[in-house]
């Protein structure tokens, strides 16, 4: 397991890396993540991720031993039924949740906790299933949230953020406050400020529930021109069965665990 191999033990390693952060202080390093990155096959390798949440008294299993691995510039979809534990997986793999045991590696590294903050501000892109759009905010000014917390120049920002919300089909609702946006324009912004800190791993939560056929198709055009173009790894969470195409491999929640699927939804 990859657990523990990138540690920066020596002192020379250490100063190396302050010196880092004084050139990019922007971009959050993290020690483990500051380093070069080995040329590393998975985006993603988890292994044996056990969660469970307390009700009462009493703990609920989720995830009960779940193991995956995805390789760079793979889309990879996940199905399952409601409460079989999809988000919760995402969440893991998004760094918001921690699993309860199991290791967990992204990007060629494995996670620690003090990785977290900087892997969910600069690594991760990640489209929540209840959005999490900012009330009150426009579609530009909610896509550039992530860069704000990332302290990036707030001018060259907005020009990026504004050419994603165009890429999304949004070029006519950049000025609109979200709250005057349909349930499928919102779901496009979420995207856009999922993709704005141009992320390594893209992580969404039914990015096409609320969508119409065209605007689905171009939400997963976007997807698979940033996969191909810049091997960027998705991993997508869908009940959606025109999106099953788009994909590489279709993993299901069964029981607490993965297994692989076709896309007719056979066991393999
Ligand atoms: N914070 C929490 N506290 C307690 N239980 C939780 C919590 N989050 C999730 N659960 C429980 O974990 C189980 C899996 O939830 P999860 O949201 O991961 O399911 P899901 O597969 O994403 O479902 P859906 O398709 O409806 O979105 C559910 O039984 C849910 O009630
Ligand atoms: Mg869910």
């Amino acid at each position: 397991m990859l657990a523990g191999r990138y540690r920066l033990d020596s002192i020379a390693e250490k100063r190396d890396l302050k010196k880092q952060r004084m050139v990019l202080p922007s971009v959050l390093p993290c020690a483990a993540f500051a380093t070069e990155e080995p040329a590393a096959p998975w985006a993603v390798e988890i292994t044996d991720v056990c969660k469970s949440f307390r009700r009462g008294s009493t703990s609920i299993p989720v995830l009960r031993g779940v193991n995956l691995q995805v390789q760079r510039g793979e889309c990879v979809l996940l199905v399952g039924p409601s409460g079989s534990g999809k988000s919760t997986l995402l969440s893991i793999l998004g760094c918001i949740l921690e699993p309860d045991s199991g290791q967990v590696a992204l990007l060629g590294n494995a996670v620690r906790p003090s990785d977290l903050v900087a892997l969910r501000r600069s690594r991760i892109g990640f489209v929540f299933q209840g959005l999490r759009l900012v009330r009150g905010l426009t579609s530009l000014d909610n896509v550039c949230v992530p860069t704000m917390i990332r302290g990036d120049d707030p001018a060259s920002s907005r020009v990026h953020a504004e050419k994603l919300l165009r890429e999304v089909g949004l070029g006519d609702c950049i000025h609109a406050r979200v709250e005057q946006l349909s349930a499928g324009q919102c779901q496009r912004v979420a995207l856009a400020r999922a993709l704005v800190n141009d992320p390594d791993l893209i992580l969404a939560d039914e990015p096409t529930a609320a969508l119409d056929v065209q605007s689905g198709q171009q939400v997963m055009q976007v997807l698979r021109q940033l996969i191909a173009t810049r091997c960027k790894t998705a991993i997508i969470v869908t009940h959606d069965p025109r999106i099953v195409q788009e994909s590489d491999k279709i993993y299901a929640i069964e029981e607490g665990r993965l297994e692989m699927r076709s896309r007719r939804g056979a066991k393999l």
